[in-house]
């Protein structure tokens, strides 16, 4: 697939004022976010499409919903010189008259990215995976801005690397599958950017090569179906790549960098997942392990939302819940991991925080929440002494109970934080917290109240790590 610098123009310029976005699809369908394109919900997003007739629905049913439409009602909005262009790289074909797009095409953020059609995802050998909610998560979570070198592996249509490479890092994708090597280059220059894509197993091919920034959103889930793609299963577990993965940071993320990894993983009794991903990294200083848990779902759900109605469905499903129950899987959880290296002396520090699904782009938000984390993870942590700090804007107030021995941080009404419960000593610290009075003179005061020194950097370090306070450090 190819298109000159000129066609591809004149196709964002059409699909621009189409509004062809996020939103805007989002809206047209019928759903809160791009992110629900469910296959049950065919028949809805058909009739709002049919109900409104603008390009906006055109593109929609063209792009999205697979529709086969006439000549006239896509020239309409995408003229004809254009109709031509996606016609000679192999973007549209005609059959019985009619126009489709062999691609989905999904906006996200301000890149477009073509992919395979979402709605037969599972069913062909080499299907390069859509957009899904995984994909937007992982683009809404992490921030990406300042980072040198990105390597994205498990690439897919590329969406990661390319938003790595819009960002200004020096960008790599990888992928197992050919195929989706061809979409990520072609997506590559569709969206201007600079991306070396690199056929590997994971790693392989990276001896040696470190980066500062890592994302991935891997096959994750556990199935012994050997019918089930590559983009989707690695193994009865759902564990086998992302193991590989973690396993391998030590090697390839540099010190200072971030690991984004999006994914479903299994629940299991007694193992705790921050546990396993530690124990996989193989080490207990230098990182900060951060799990996001976006939902949870129980195993039957998950199990009838991941296995293809076939002939033996019913014996399928029993498989599945069979090999679930041996494996312990008690949940799946959707989560974004972050690991954060730090300084190799500082011991480990692990933290899950419940959160949902973003709708809007959270970067900046994570990007705070995840220096908070590698901070006051540090158990050695000191407060400068001229820091100021002050309540964090991300709640609107404390409230505490009469006895004063505990407390409860109100998240603002659009803050992705959950309400935090505190102990006393935090709460009595952070009130005291104005943002006019130094570190050092709460410590001061704090020890004239006959209050204890360790108790201070205590409730310091897990008010930093509830991301109840603002350090207040750059005003020093
Ligand atoms: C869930 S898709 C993610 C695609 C894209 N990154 C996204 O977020 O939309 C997983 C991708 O991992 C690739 N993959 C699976 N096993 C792999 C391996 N061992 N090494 C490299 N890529 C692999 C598949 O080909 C597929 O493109």
């Amino acid at each position: 697939m190819r298109m000159s610098e000129q066609d591809i123009q004149n196709l964002k310029q059409r699909l621009k004022e189409a509004n062809y976005t996020e939103k805007a699809i989002g809206q047209r369908l019928g759903v809160p976010d791009i992110v629900f394109l469910d296959s049950r919900l065919l028949p809805q997003f058909y009739f709002n499409c049919e109900r409104v007739d603008d390009p906006l629905s055109t593109l929609i049913k063209l792009f999205l919903l697979q529709s086969g439409l006439s000549r006239r009602e896509v020239s309409a909005v995408l003229g004809r010189e254009c109709i031509a262009a996606l016609s000679l790289c192999g973007i549209l074909h005609r059959e019985s008259g009619l126009l489709y797009s062999n691609v989905a095409l999904f906006p996200c953020l301000e890149q477009l990215l073509f992919t395979d059609h979402w709605f037969t995802a599972g069913q062909e050998e080499g299907h390069v995976y859509e957009l899904g909610m995984d994909s937007y998560a992982l683009v809404r979570l992490t921030h990406r801005g300042g980072r040198k070198k990105a390597l994205d592996l498990c690439t897919g249509s590329g969406v990661h690397a390319i938003q790595s490479a819009f960002a200004g890092c020096r960008s790599t994708a990888i992928d197992i599958n050919p195929r989706a090597l061809q979409y990520a280059e072609f997506n590559a220059a569709f969206n201007s950017s600079e991306v070396e894509i690199l056929e590997s197993n994971l790693y392989t091919k990276l001896k040696g090569q470190t980066f500062d920034l890592i994302t991935v959103n891997p096959p994750f889930v556990p199935s012994t179906d050997k019918d089930m793609l590559v983009h989707r299963t690695p193994g009865e577990s759902g564990e086998e790549v992302s193991e590989r993965l973690v396993a391998g940071l030590p090697e390839h993320l540099e010190e200072g960098g971030l690991f984004s990894m999006i994914l479903n993983y299994p629940i299991i009794t007694n193992d705790s997942y921050l546990d396993r991903l530690e124990r996989w990294l193989g080490q207990d200083k230098g990182w900060v392990i951060n799990n996001v848990l976006l939902q949870v779902t129980p195993v039957g759900v998950y199990i009838k939302e991941h296995i293809y109605f076939k002939d033996g469905y019913y014996e399928n499903f029993n498989e599945h819940l069979e090999s679930y129950s041996r494996m312990g899987i008690e949940g799946i959880g959707f989560a974004n991991v972050f690991i954060q290296r730090v300084h190799p002396d500082i011991p480990n520090h692990k933290k899950e925080i419940r959160t949902v699904m973003p709708t809007d782009c959270k970067r900046e938000n994570f990007k705070d929440w995840l220096s908070t984390q590698a901070l006051f993870g540090n158990p050695n942590f000191i407060p400068d002494p001229k820091s100021k700090p002050r309540f964090s804007p991300y709640f609107a107030t404390l409230w505490r109970d009469q006895q004063m021995t505990k407390g409860l941080l109100e998240p603002q009404m659009d803050n992705f934080i959950p309400g935090e419960r505190i102990d006393g000593e935090q709460a009595e610290l952070l009130a005291r917290m104005d943002g006019e009075a130094t570190s050092e003179e709460l410590l001061q005061r704090w020890i004239e109240d006959g209050r204890e020194e360790n108790a201070f950097y205590r409730a310091y370090r897990d008010l930093g790590l509830n991301f109840a306070i603002e350090y207040g450090q750059d005003e020093t």
